[in-house]
This record gives structure tokens, sequence and C-alpha cells, in this order.
């Protein structure tokens, strides 16, 4: 039979990665599955597994970073996305720079395409993951960068442009 679960992987995703912040850790995973919801109020959702480590601290604290990758942050997002905070500090290496927020206790990113600070509006369990749904109080975009996108497990950067929507 047919494995649906393969559906998950046709769509175009651009990559962030989510920081939360516990007493004084940060951490800091990478979640491709982030997308917004609506503009006023602005909302986003991050679908975070429970086994995550970044799950019950969101849960705890309601609050998250979300920062969208440059097309130079591969790096990044492999790092993030493939140690757990249980286990290590990832914070501790070159690989991910924290950078004060100005309005959540939560740190984002560095060098990325943009930042945005989240306040925790609501946690849904669904399937495999929990949808958590984040009001965006601040937000910070590099105008000169662009989105690091993946596609059926492969990392690409924006192609040429095809026409406009707006
Ligand atoms: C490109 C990429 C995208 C990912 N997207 C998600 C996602 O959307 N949701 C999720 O729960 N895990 C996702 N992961 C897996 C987590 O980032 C990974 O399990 C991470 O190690 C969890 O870190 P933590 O235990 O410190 O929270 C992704 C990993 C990569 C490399």
């Amino acid at each position: 039979m047919e494995d649906m679960s393969k559906a998950t992987s046709e769509f175009a995703e651009s990559v962030a990665v989510v920081t939360v912040k516990k007493d004084d850790k940060i951490n800091a995973m990478t979640a491709a599955w982030a997308v917004p919801v609506s503009h006023r109020p602005a909302l986003v959702v991050v679908h975070i597994a429970p086994q995550r480590f970044t799950h019950d601290i969101i849960m705890e604290t309601k609050e998250f970073g979300l920062s969208i990758l440059a097309e130079d942050q591969m790096e990044v997002s492999q790092y993030a996305g493939t140690l757990s905070g249980r286990k290590v500090d990832k914070f501790e290496g070159d690989v991910l720079k924290a950078k004060p927020s100005r309005v959540i206790g939560t740190p984002v990113l560095e060098g990325c395409a943009a930042t945005m600070e989240c306040k925790l509006e609501k946690a849904i369990a669904m399937g495999d993951h929990t949808i958590f749904v984040g009001r965006v109080v601040s937000m910070e975009k590099d105008p000169e960068k662009k989105p690091l996108l993946l596609h059926r497990g492969v990392y690409y950067k924006l192609g040429d442009s095809v026409g406009k929507y707006y």
C-alpha cells in the first residue's frame, strides 16, 4: 500500500528555527513546518513533535522565537535539526548565534532572512505533532536576504520570479 506520510514532502517549505529559553538555558530546533495563519492579529503556527526538547519548553514558557533562515544558512538548519538540546548545548559552538529579542525574553537567531517574536496563543495536539499557534509581537526582516527552501528533503535557493501576486 502507498505510504501516505510521503504527502508531507510534496510541499515546498521555507526553513525556520524555533528558539526557546528556560531559566538561563536557550535552545533552538529546525522546523520546516512553520507557516502563517492570520494577518490581523498576526498569527503563525509551528508544528513540533512532542518528543522534541523544545516542545515542553514552549508549553511551559508560553513563548518562542521564529527565525526564517537565509539561503546561506543550511549548516544552521542541519545543526539545529539533528542534535537535541537534551544532550548538547547548541549555542556552545560557532554555528548558532543568539540575538536578543525586543519584546519577549527568548532570543532569536543572527543572520536570518526574518525573525519573529511569538507569544503562545494555543497548543493543539494533532496527529504526531503539536500545533503551536503564536502571536507575533515583534518582527524584523533583512530585505537583502532570501529564504532557504526545502523540497523533498533537498535544500534550494529561491529561483527566478515568474510573475507577481501583488
Ligand atoms: C530541515 C529540517 C526540518 C525539520 N522540521 C521539523 C518540524 O517542522 N517539526 C519538528 O518537530 N521537527 C522538525 N525537525 C526535526 C527537529 O529539528 C530535530 O528533531 C531537533 O533535533 C529537535 O531538537 P530539540 O530536541 O533540541 O528540540 C526538522 C529537522 C530538519 C533538519
